[in-house]
């Protein structure tokens, strides 16, 4: 296979060289409807629907079929489906598509959520595996090897191993061993590899999780490629867990009308990363580490050593300082980080180093930022008190129960009604069904006084929980 082609989008430019008249949707009628001076226009003229010669993405037989084909070849998978709702829907229909109704799944607890909408709408039993703290990073990574053994040892019966790799950070873990480890005990390993869609671009990169073993992968392709926002691969390689079982969830979840855009940039972005050479990948960490070099002259935080992803450049704040307002005066600078929590300040480089004229901005923006007043240092939060955790309540019969809005200090030792949820990263620090404790509400109330914005109706009064508080009492 020539990982130069790219099928789908030049069967698009060509349609659209062709100026065809359109009777059909979408009613742009190939960008003429806008107003001249949208940015949509050019655009619009590769979005385009299920037209003859352009195949469907729902019984694809043609240039969707080979583009994914390509995909699948490069990524290392035997199948490999085209995703336009995110890594969002790859991850519900990969947890309906491998987990009925029931069953006993383990989770790496720190997980996106829709990995925990996605056990809920399956009515699984996720059994959660606690992520170690690490000191050093003032953060929670992932489960141990010794967390994931016992687990594995105490529920054989687990049809799935679901893990985030690698996480928001670039932190990896040994996910050979892990792939290993879940298969001697015949449990299918799925892999949240949201950040991951460049790990096959450069051997000084991890592993990615299907050269790992990984049994089904999800990336987002619009995350760490260039690919559009919603753009994701679903992958497959596995003997436990058919494809069509997938399939089926996908066409449940996918619109009927996926966007050819989206499409057509999943098919360039695999392109842009089988073209990338060591040499693109040598150059580029070089300029990744002179950036790295530039940041770590601020004597606001210290730039943390990547074990991982090089790519992530992970700012640690020096106690005593808000990120949240360390970073806006690096907004104010024009310069825009991803992720602020209540330590770091996240930077995703790109695949391509930054202009000099950028760097002479970041370089400008760094020596001008003056330390902001101080605020008392930040105490590490110990929110897992079980390094192997069910729910404290099924999903089913959590359905039976009416939850009640309840404010903070009467919400502790009740069950969580809903996930209580920082975004970004979208990782629950609370989940649907555990019991709400002490160092959760701290934790919260802390990441509220830090400015982090929340996903929740009721984050200023309360959170919802289920009635009659103490554990196990309602049910
Ligand atoms: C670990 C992880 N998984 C899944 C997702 C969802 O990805 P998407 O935005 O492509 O739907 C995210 C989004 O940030 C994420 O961080």
């Amino acid at each position: 296979m020539n990982q130069l082609d790219t099928p789908l989008y030049d069967r698009l430019v060509q349609f659209a060289k062709q100026e065809p008249i359109s009777f059909h949707v979408p009613g742009h009628k190939h960008g003429m409807l806008f107003e001249e001076e949208t940015f949509f226009q050019t655009a619009a003229l590769l979005d385009q629907t299920e037209l003859t010669g352009l195949d469907d993405l729902h019984a694809p037989e043609g240039v969707i079929a080979e583009a994914q084909e390509l995909a699948a070849s490069f990524f290392g998978a035997k199948h490999t489906r085209f995703l336009v709702a995110g890594s969002t829907v790859g991850n519900i229909a990969m947890i309906l598509g491998s987990i009925k109704r029931n069953q006993i799944v383990l989770v790496q607890r720190n997980c996106h959520k829709s990995i925990l909408n996605g056990l809920e709408l399956a009515g699984a039993k996720p059994v959660f595996l606690a992520p170690a703290y690490n000191e050093v990073k003032g953060r929670y990574t992932h489960p141990t090897q010794k967390t994931i053994q016992k687990a594995i040892q105490r529920y054989p019966e687990a049809k799935a191993l679901i893990l985030t790799y690698p996480d928001y950070f670039g932190t990896v873990f040994d996910l050979k061993e892990t792939v290993e480890m879940a298969h001697a005990s015949r449990i299918p390993v799925l892999v949240d590899e949201a950040h991951g869609v460049h790990l096959k671009a450069a051997k000084t990169l991890p592993l990615s999780a299907l050269e790992a073993g990984a049994d089904v992968v999800v990336q987002s392709a619009h995350k760490m490629a260039p690919a559009l926002t919603m753009s994701s691969y679903l992958h497959l390689n596995s003997e436990y867990i058919s494809i069509s079982s997938i399939d089926r969830y996908l066409r449940m979840l996918q619109s009927s009308s996926p966007s050819y855009l989206l499409l057509a940039s999943l098919d360039t972005a695999r392109k842009y990363l089988a073209t990338r050479t060591e040499r693109d990948m040598e150059k580029l960490r070089t300029a990744v580490d002179a950036l790295r070099k530039l940041l770590s002259a601020s004597d606001l935080w210290d730039v943390e050593k990547q074990d991982g992803d090089w790519l992530k450049i992970v700012l640690r704040v020096h106690a005593g300082y808000q990120p949240r307002q360390l970073a806006n005066m690096l907004e104010s600078s024009g310069i825009y980080p991803e992720l602020v929590t209540d330590r770091h300040i996240l930077l995703v480089h790109g695949l391509e180093a930054l202009s000099e004229d950028d760097l002479n901005l970041v370089r400008t923006a760094i020596s001008d930022m003056e330390a902001p007043a101080c605020i008392p240092p930040v105490q590490a939060a110990h929110l897992f008190s079980e390094p192997v955790q069910e729910l404290a309540v099924s999903y089913a019969e959590m359905e039976e129960q009416q939850p009640v809005l309840t404010k903070w200090d009467e919400a502790i030792g009740c069950i969580a009604a809903e996930s209580i949820i920082p975004y970004p990263p979208g990782i629950p620090v609370l989940a649907k069904g555990e019991i709400v404790t002490k160092q959760h509400v701290e934790m919260i109330q802390l990441w509220k006084n830090s400015s982090i914005s929340f996903q929740n109706e009721h984050i200023e009064q309360g959170m919802l929980t289920y009635r009659g508080t103490n554990e196990g009492e309602l049910f």
